[in-house]
C-alpha cells in the first residue's frame, strides 16, 4: 500500500495542517519529512485548536507520528509539544529519525543576525533553519542519534563550538559555552531519547505491511530552497523530491501526490508576490481568513489565486490531486480573479520563470468571475453556487488536475470530499 503526500503549492499555510488530519483517520502512520518549527500547523476539531509546528497533525487522531531525517528538530520545542499533547490526554507515539538535524542556540542567534545585518532581508521566522540546515551541508550539524548521546553529545558540540564562536563574533555576539548550551538542552537530551529511530526503515516496513503512510510536508513549493522564489526561500524541500530524500523512500513507495493551494494566495516574509493586493480589500480577505502567521503572528500579505505557480508546482510535484481550502473566505465578495498567466517583456508567460529576478518583473493576466455566497455545510459539489463552480472548474481545467477536497472553514467537518 504506497503511501500519500500532502503538499503545499504556494507560499505555506496553505492549510496542510488542516487536510492531513482530515486525511489521517484512514491513515496508520503520518510523516514530516521537512523543515522544523518555522512551520505553523493548524488543526481545528469539534472547535478545539491545535497548533503544531513539528508534531505532525496526525497526532490529534494518536497516529503513530515520525519526524523524518529530512526535519531540522529543535529539542525544546519538540518537548513542550509533546507535554501540550499529554495534557490534551493524548497518547503521543513518536518516532525520530537518528539522521534528523539538530537546531542549536547558535543557529538561532545567527539566524536573527543574519536577518537584521541584511540589505534585503528575507523576513525568516528567526528559528534557526537556514544556519542549522548550512551546517547540515557543511557537515558540521549535530545529528539527533548523536544528541541523545550525552557523551557524544558533548564531543560533537565541542568540536563544532570551536566554528560557531568565530561565526557569531563576525556579528559582534557572544556564542553561548558549552556549559550553557548543555544546561539549556540536557533535559530534552534525556527525556527525547526513547523516540529514537529509523523512520525510513519504519515506512518501509509499513508499506510492506499493507498500511496507510501519510506524509506532511511543511511549508510551500515557492519556498523551496532550489525551485521556490530564491532567495526569499527557506532551506528545505517542501516537494515530491524532498519528501523522498526526506524519509529515505523510493519513488514508487508514492501512490498520490495531493497539492494543496488556498483559493487565494497568501504570503508572509519577502519576496516576489505576483498577485498581490494591497487596500481595502487584502484587509478583507486578511481580517475573515485569519491570515497571521501562526508561528510568528506576523499578518500575512494578501493576492488573488495564481495558476501559474500552481500550473509549475503541479509539474514539478506530479499533483495528481488538488484540495483547495479557505473558499469560504471568499464568499461574499463581489467580483473574483484569478491569475491564469503572466506577461512579460510583451510575451505571455504559462509557468513561474526560473530567474527570481524576472518573476519579480510579471504582472498578472487575470479571469474575472462573478462572486458567490457559500452556503453554511455542503454536502455534495451540487451544494455550492453556480459561480463558485465555475470558478473552481477554471483551475481543473487550466491546471488538469481534479480537485478532491474543498475547505471552507477551520473545522474538521467543514470539508467536502469529491469522489
Ligand atoms: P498550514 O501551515 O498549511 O498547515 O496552514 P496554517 O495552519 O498555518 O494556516 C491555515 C489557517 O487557516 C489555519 O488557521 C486554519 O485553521 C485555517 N483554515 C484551514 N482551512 C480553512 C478553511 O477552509 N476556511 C477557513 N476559514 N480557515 C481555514
Ligand atoms: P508552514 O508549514 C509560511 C517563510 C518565512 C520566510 C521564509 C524563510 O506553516 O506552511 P525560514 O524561517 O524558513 O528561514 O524563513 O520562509 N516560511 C513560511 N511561511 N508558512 C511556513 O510554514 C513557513 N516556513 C517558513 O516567513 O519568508
Ligand atoms: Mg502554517
Amino acid at each position: 500500500m504506497p503511501a500519500t503526500l500532502v503538499l503545499g503549492m504556494q507560499f505555506g499555510d496553505e492549510g496542510k495542517g488542516k487536510v492531513v488530519d482530515f486525511l489521517a483517520s484512514k491513515a496508520d502512520i503520518v510523516v514530516r519529512f521537512n523543515g522544523g518549527n518555522n512551520a505553523g500547523h493548524t488543526v481545528v476539531v469539534a472547535g478545539k485548536t491545535y497548533k503544531f509546528h513539528l508534531i505532525p497533525s496526525g497526532a490529534v487522531q494518536d497516529k503513530l507520528c515520525c519526524l523524518a531525517s529530512g526535519v531540522a528538530v529543535n529539542p525544546k520545542v519538540l518537548l513542550e509539544e509533546i507535554k501540550m499533547l499529554q495534557r490534551e490526554g493524548k497518547e503521543v507515539r513518536l518516532i525520530v529519525d537518528a539522521r534528523a538535524q539538530i537546531i542549536m542556540p547558535y543557529h538561532i542567534l545567527l539566524d536573527g543576525a543574519k536577518e537584521a545585518s541584511a540589505n534585503k532581508k528575507i523576513g525568516t521566522t528567526k528559528r534557526g533553519i537556514g544556519p542549522c540546515y548550512a551546517d547540515r551541508a557543511a557537515r558540521t550539524g549535530i545529528r539527533f542519534a548523536e544528541f541523545v548521546d550525552l557523551e557524544r553529545f558533548k564531543e560533537r558540540l565541542k568540536a563544532v563550538l570551536l566554528f560557531k564562536q568565530k561565526e557569531l563574533s563576525a556579528y559582534g555576539i557572544n556564542c553561548p559555552s558549552e556549559e550553557e548550551i548543555l544546561k539549556e538542552y540536557e533535559n530534552a537530551c534525556r527525556k527525547l531519547r526513547q523516540y529514537l529511530g529509523d523512520v525510513s526503515l519504519v515506512v518501509r516496513d509499513a508499506l510492506k505491511e499493507g498500511r496507510q503512510v501519510l506524509l506532511e510536508g511543511a511549508q510551500g513549493f515557492f519556498l523551496d530552497n532550489d525551485f521556490g522564489t530564491y532567495p526569499y526561500v527557506t532551506s528545505s524541500h517542501p516537494t515530491t523530491g524532498g519528501a523522498l530524500t526526506g524519509i529515505g523512500i523510493a519513488h514508487n513507495a508514492l501512490d498520490r501526490a495531493i497539492g494543496v493551494a488556498k483559493a487565494y494566495c497568501t504570503r508572509v516574509g519577502s519576496g516576489p508576490f505576483v498577485t498581490e493586493l494591497a487596500g481595502e480589500l487584502a484587509d478583507t480577505i486578511r481580517e475573515k481568513g485569519k491570515e497571521y502567521g501562526t508561528t510568528t503572528g506576523r499578518p500575512r500579505r494578501i493576492g488573488w489565486l495564481d495558476l501559474v505557480m500552481l500550473r509549475t508546482a503541479s509539474r514539478i510535484n506530479g499533483i495528481d490531486e488538488l484540495a483547495i481550502t479557505k473558499l469560504d473566505v471568499l464568499s461574499g465578495i463581489e467580483k473574483l480573479k484569478i491569475c491564469y498567466a503572466y506577461k512579460l517583456d510583451g510575451k505571455e508567460l504559462k509557468e513561474v520563470p526560473a530567474d527570481t529576478a524576472l518573476v519579480e518583473r510579471c504582472k498578472p493576466i487575470y479571469k474575472e468571475f462573478e462572486g458567490f455566497e457559500l452556503p453554511a455545510e455542503l454536502k455534495k459539489l451540487g451544494d455550492l453556487p453556480a459561480q463558485a463552480r465555475e470558478y473552481l472548474k477554471f483551475i481543473e481545467t487550466e491546471l488538469n488536475v481534479p480537485i478532491k477536497i474543498i475547505s471552507y472553514g477551520p473545522g474538521r467537518k467543514d470539508t467536502l470530499l469529491i469522489d
